[in-house]
């Protein structure tokens, strides 16, 4: 991991309001520098704002303040138009795979579909060879091309959700609860390829958990976070042996021991 940073973002603030009278801030003055080549996972219970943090980064929601330097512009001030170039370099990655793939979609459509709208390939041939070779990045074969999303496990259909956003290249690849629905088991696969994706493609990962335990594998550095803020960002050795913030050490109290 080298120490350029990719994105930088200040005191972003977003507040939803709950009803007529009160309004609840997701994310509340945060602050953060993702490097180049790193993973850095973000941490906290459910309803902390991680979310809403990583839809703020790509600028998918905008910030009510801060800013967003990614690639040394402020992305946070952009318009949906001007924002397209940046959005094809920050890619995510859902928990739900069911409902984040169009089940009408055969799976080489589904991974084609960015190649196409970003006009990648002259021809449809180059288009599925690509697709065959994201295809077998993640481990899956040929014959997943005209299947439909249903006639794959879990597992599986959270791979090919892989396999069309790394599509692009991606500068950042923000994995949101990406593991969550799954078995220990293939959680443990699926972290496994990213680990190695991470490897092949000079990949940046904003990883996103409620769980302290699944992170541990895959982060360089670990964010915590509860009500909207930072509590904590740290290196991830430093921060399983040495918490400094009463709330990571309560997380890391119901982190089963073997793990940690
Ligand atoms: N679109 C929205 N409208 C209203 N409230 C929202 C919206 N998105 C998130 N929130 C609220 O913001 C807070 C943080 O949510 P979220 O970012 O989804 O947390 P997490 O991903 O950590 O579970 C929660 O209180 C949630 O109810
Ligand atoms: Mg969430």
């Amino acid at each position: 991991m080298d120490k350029k940073i990719l994105l930088s973002a200040s005191h972003l603030k977003k507040r939803y309001r709950v009803n007529r009278r009160s309004s609840v801030f997701a994310v509340n003055d945060v602050s953060l520098d993702i490097y180049n080549g790193e993973t850095l996972a973000l941490v906290g219970e459910s309803g902390c704002g991680k979310s809403t943090l990583a839809r703020l980064l790509t600028g998918m929601v905008k910030a009510d303040e801060g800013s967003v330097l990614f690639e040394g512009q402020n992305i946070a001030v952009l318009s949906d138009r001007e924002l397209r170039p940046y959005r094809k370099k920050m890619q995510m990655v859902f928990q739900d795979p069911a409902s984040s793939l169009d089940p009408r979609m055969k799976v080489r459509d589904i991974i084609a579909e960015p190649l196409l709208t970003w006009h990648v390939y002259d021809t449809p041939k180059e288009t599925t060879d690509r697709v065959i070779e994201l295809l077998d990045m993640v481990d899956l074969g040929e014959e997943c091309l005209s299947r439909y999303p249903h006639q794959f496990s879990g597992g599986q259909r959270q791979r090919i959700g892989i396999a069309r956003a790394i599509a692009l290249n991606p500068s950042l690849l923000i994995c949101d609860e990406a593991v969550s629905a799954l078995d220990v088991c293939v959680q443990a696969q699926i972290l496994n390829l990213l680990k190695r994706l991470k490897q092949q493609m000079g990949l940046t990962c904003l990883f996103i958990s409620h769980d302290l335990s699944v992170v541990s594998f895959i982060a360089d550095r670990i964010c915590v976070m509860k009500d909207g803020s930072i509590c904590e960002i740290a290196p991830a050795v430093q921060l399983y042996s040495s918490p400094a913030h009463e709330y990571t050490r309560f997380l890391l109290s119901s982190v089963p021991k073997l793990i940690v």
